[in-house]
């Protein structure tokens, strides 16, 4: 999804330092756009069965999977989410990622075109959600959140927020930021559920298609993380 990794996610908020965005920056979001060149989704979903945990370097390949159906035009590269996995871990973590898996088995959970797994391996699961969070000087910044389109409803992009929110906090950020294409109405009411305002536009923030970013913001002080 970048454009051009030299332009931070917030590159215009002097004073607040702005997200490390290391060697490979993550820039800015299209989506949404539905149900794309993956076809159908596998089943109709039980998001009661949807398990939220740290994403790893073995979810990239799914994960991208979702994020090249979600976002065509400009998805993240594999290097993208090399680059923000490694700063997730360690005394100097700065990110948050997390990944939503359905076990296989249950309605909805098997991975697209991938056979049933063999007795005594780990139960395959499929990737049906992530999300990001970059923290850095008391400012947090979601760097993307995304959930399978077979999901959409279902409350689990509030589940990917809240966790991110929650990790806002343990990383001590008095505000966490992000911009949302102006078109974007799911995501804009899924984020004022939260709480967040909308303080200002970046135009023509998404590129080739010219649209301009909402960008808002979260105070995180005795804010209640409750969508
Ligand atoms: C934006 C996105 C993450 C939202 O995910 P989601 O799982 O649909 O979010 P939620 O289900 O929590 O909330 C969405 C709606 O479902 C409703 N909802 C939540 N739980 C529900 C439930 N149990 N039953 C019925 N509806 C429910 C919410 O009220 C909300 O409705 P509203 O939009 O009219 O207010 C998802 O649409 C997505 O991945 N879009 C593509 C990628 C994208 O645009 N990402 C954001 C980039 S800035």
């Amino acid at each position: 999804m970048t454009r051009d990794p030299a332009h931070p996610a917030h590159p215009a908020h002097p004073g607040s330092g702005g997200p490390d965005t290391g060697p490979e920056a993550v820039g800015p979001r299209t989506g949404p756009v539905g149900p794309g060149p993956l076809g159908p989704a596998p089943g109709p979903a039980a998001p009661g069965a949807v398990v939220l945990r740290e994403m790893r370097w073995w979810d990239i390949e799914p994960v991208l999977a979702l994020e090249r159906e979600l976002f065509p035009e400009d998805a993240w590269s594999p290097g993208m989410f090399w680059s923000e996995l490694a700063h997730a871990r360690g005394p100097g973590a700065s990110r948050r990622y997390v990944v939503a898996e359905l076990p296989c088995g249950s309605p909805g959970g098997e991975p697209p075109e991938e056979p049933p797994g063999e007795p005594g391996r780990p139960a395959r699961r499929r990737i049906v959600g992530y999300a990001g969070l970059a923290a850095s000087g008391g400012l947090g910044d979601v760097q993307t959140i995304a959930a399978a389109p077979d999901l959409w409803g279902t409350g689990l992009g509030a589940r990917l927020l809240t966790e991110l929110l929650q990790h806002a906090t343990a990383f001590e950020c008095e505000e966490v930021l992000l911009e949302v294409r102006v078109d974007n109405k799911r995501a804009q009411r899924l984020y004022e559920r939260f709480g967040f305002e909308p303080i200002g536009f970046r135009r023509g923030y998404y590129q080739p298609g010219n649209v301009d970013a909402l960008v808002m913001r979260l105070r995180m002080q005795g804010t209640e993380i409750n969508g």
